[in-house]
């Protein structure tokens, strides 16, 4: 089977797609035949040897998929064969098969093709879990969401609509801006010239936001401190803009605020029961129309660099996926 490898850190253009071994599964695993894998910002990251997690060399990139199962362990009961699924294995994704536990892997609805359910699950469970246990979100909070158009970003504006905020979705572009306004969030703005304070507090009336949802860190954290309302929550996501930013006390002592981590994968592991909950709400939400993931790339496996310098080169909007099985 065919599988994108990375034998090296370095740029996209040093992985390969080759031929290997098809897989077996364990005991407790089962093999999904992958339709669609979807791309996510720490893949590019983990390629380049600068991620938390580092796999062992050498390894195939992608943490979900979209697919069938291909064939089951002697003590795997969770699906079966033939099942459509969507899936997080965590690594192996952009290959024609990976090897998935129950825990990752869950049937999708009929009405969902596979390069959807590749790019479902992590973002919306991110965001929903950040916006929902962590920020305690209300209906008639303001919430500002940086890095708008992104992967995470678009889910987080689209679940704060319907959890009832007022959302405001921020991002670098116009372009990018104009893509998310699809979505109807209550108000746009453009940090792009480096100004999010005084825009922020420009449309609360002075008083900043009350949830602030940031996978971006850097600069636009530091103004997020200054920008958040009393009692306000700083959801810690991710650090794409490449700084981890320093959170003043002062500040929150200020403002009565908190910043709050949020980390999906730990998540999952100290708190199966509630993911799992979270994933059940999420797929109810789309079978009601309620969100719409979109998938605005998807690419031949071959076209394996063009996917990844999407989010090398601060390209995202929604969701990327490579194609491994036409539909
Ligand atoms: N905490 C968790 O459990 C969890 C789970 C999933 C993902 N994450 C994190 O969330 C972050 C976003 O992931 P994603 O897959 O949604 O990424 P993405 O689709 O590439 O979106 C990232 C956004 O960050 C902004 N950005 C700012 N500076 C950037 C730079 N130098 N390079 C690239 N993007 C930059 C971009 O928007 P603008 O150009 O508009 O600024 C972009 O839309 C990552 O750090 C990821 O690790 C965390």
């Amino acid at each position: 089977m065919k599988a994108v490898m990375c034998h090296s850190y370095g740029p996209p253009e040093n992985l390969v797609l080759e031929d290997i071994p098809d897989l077996e599964p364990g005991e407790y695993e089962a093999v999904v035949e992958v339709h669609a894998a979807s791309l996510n910002f720490p893949d590019g990251l983990q390629i380049q040897g600068k991620y938390q997690f580092q796999p062992p060399m050498p390894f195939t990139p992608g943490s979900e998929v979209g697919g069938v199962i291909k064939s089951v362990g002697a003590k795997f009961s969770a699906l079966n064969v033939g099942d459509r699924v969507m899936a997080i294995p965590g690594i192996g994704g952009l290959a024609e098969q990976v090897i998935v536990k129950s825990e990752s892997v869950r049937r999708i609805p009929n009405n969902m093709d596979f390069k959807t359910a590749a790019g479902f699950a992590m973002v919306y469970t991110t965001s929903y879990h950040a916006l929902k246990q962590r920020a305690k979100l209300q209906p008639g909070e303001t919430l500002l969401v940086l890095g708008a158009s992104g992967g995470v970003g678009l889910s987080a504006v689209e679940l704060g609509k319907v959890m009832g905020a007022k959302v405001i979705a921020a991002a670098s572009t116009e372009d990018k801006l104009d893509f998310v306004r699809q979505f109807k969030p209550d108000a746009t703005i453009n940090y792009g010239d480096g100004e999010l304070k005084e825009k922020v507090k420009e449309l609360t009336d002075g008083r900043g936001a009350d949830v602030i949802y940031d996978p971006v860190g850097g600069d636009l954290f530091d103004q997020s401190c200054r920008c958040i309302n009393w009692n306000g929550r700083l959801l810690v996501i991710g650090f794409t803009s490449g700084r981890i930013p320093e959170y003043k006390a002062n500040l929150a002592l200020l403002k009565g605020s908190s910043m709050v981590g949020v980390f999906l994968g730990r998540f999952r592991k100290e708190e199966p029961k509630a993911y799992e909950q979270n994933l059940d709400e999420l797929l109810a939400m789309y079978a009601n129309g309620q969100l719409n993931p979109v998938v605005t790339q998807t690419f031949p496996k071959e076209q394996f660099v063009k996917a990844f310098n999407i989010f090398t080169k601060r390209q995202a909007k929604g969701k990327v996926t490579l194609e491994f099985k036409a539909e």
